[in-house]
């Protein structure tokens, strides 16, 4: 199992293999879930990631860039818990939350952000495979500096309009696009900062969430539209997760659908488990991992 290098791809992704060695660049890849849009489902999919990529036998560090809300802190705080309360030990990523500053003064601030920021993700980048940070669904100071970061940009978005405006401006009658929004001009900006800051370049990956088996014209709609935009603000569409509740069900625990056939677990696999663990995987094939030929990506 490797995952390769993608054409937009970061630096630093390389080849990697499963057996939690770090990479031949010697630092991690990074992973940034953003949108401006709130609750599109930046954090449910970190953890998953988080989780199928410890599976896969990599180290991983995690950052909560939107640590006052703090889900993903949560997350991970509920799923030591579990490992206590059933004394199993089901991997947990070394995480950290990074709190906006409380400094009144805005440079003063910002500096205080900058440096706790990159002294925690200095540490994770020698010591881990991946770094996967989730963002706040708005801008600020420390949501552009992640996203600047980024080896691999993963934006989720409801199947809806309204999150795709945060994307791109459409013609209401045509449904053509008329020019990038302001989420698609913050990336922008973030690869301008990236290219500066180490000539790297971020590959953005947008994958649709919460898809429903109903409402079949307007998913095709938006299907067509994400197509379209993916040339035009260039970034790779990814097949979504669709809505099912085995995704926010096991919050509580800390636990992901891709920890179910562990042991001590009690949770019976379902076919929508299944097939939900098929959309991580597919979402893992996008972002550049292979599986061996005949076999399925090991999560
Ligand atoms: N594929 C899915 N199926 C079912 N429920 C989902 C799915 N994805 C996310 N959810 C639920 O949608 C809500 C929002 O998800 P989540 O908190 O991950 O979004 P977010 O983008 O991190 O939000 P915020 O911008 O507030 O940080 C949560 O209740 C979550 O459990
Ligand atoms: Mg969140």
């Amino acid at each position: 199992m490797t995952v390769q290098e993608t054409s937009a791809g970061g630096e630093s992704a390389g080849q990697q293999t499963a057996t939690g060695k770090k990479p031949p660049s010697n630092r991690a890849h990074v992973i940034v879930i953003g949108n401006e849009k709130g609750g599109s489902g930046k954090s449910t999919t970190a953890m998953h990631l988080i989780v199928s990529l410890m599976k896969m036998g990599f180290k991983v560090g995690s950052l909560d860039i939107d640590a006052r809300q703090g889900t993903l802190t949560r997350y991970v705080e509920n799923r030591t818990a579990f490992n206590d309360r059933k004394g199993l030990h089901l991997p947990v990523p070394d995480h950290r939350p990074i709190y906006r500053s409380e400094l009144p003064d805005a440079n003063e601030a910002k500096i205080d952000e900058r440096d706790r920021f990159t002294a925690a993700l200095g540490e994770m980048v020698v010591s881990c495979n991946f770094v996967v940070m989730d963002c706040p669904g708005s801008d600020n100071y420390l949501s552009r500096l992640a996203h600047a970061c980024a080896d691999t940009l993963i934006t989720p978005i409801n199947d809806s309009f309204i999150d795709l405006d945060m994307l791109a401006r459409i013609d209401p009658d045509t449904l053509e696009i008329k020019g990038p929004s302001i989420y698609a001009e913050m990336v922008w900006d973030a690869r301008k900062r990236r290219a500066g800051i180490d000539g790297g370049t971020i590959d953005w990956i947008v994958m649709r969430n919460r898809l429903s088996h109903l409402d079949a014209r307007n998913k095709r709609d938006i299907a067509e539209i994400v197509e379209k935009l993916a040339g035009r603000i260039r970034f790779r569409p990814a097949p979504g997760f669709g809505e099912r509740v085995i995704y926010r069900e096991l919050f509580l625990k800390g636990l992901t659908l891709l920890d179910l056939r562990e042991k001590g677990i009690g949770i019976p696999m379902s076919m929508s488990h299944m097939a939900a663990r098929q959309e991580v995987r597919s979402l893992l094939e996008v972002i550049g991992f292979t599986p061996a030929d005949g076999e399925e990506l090991p999560i």
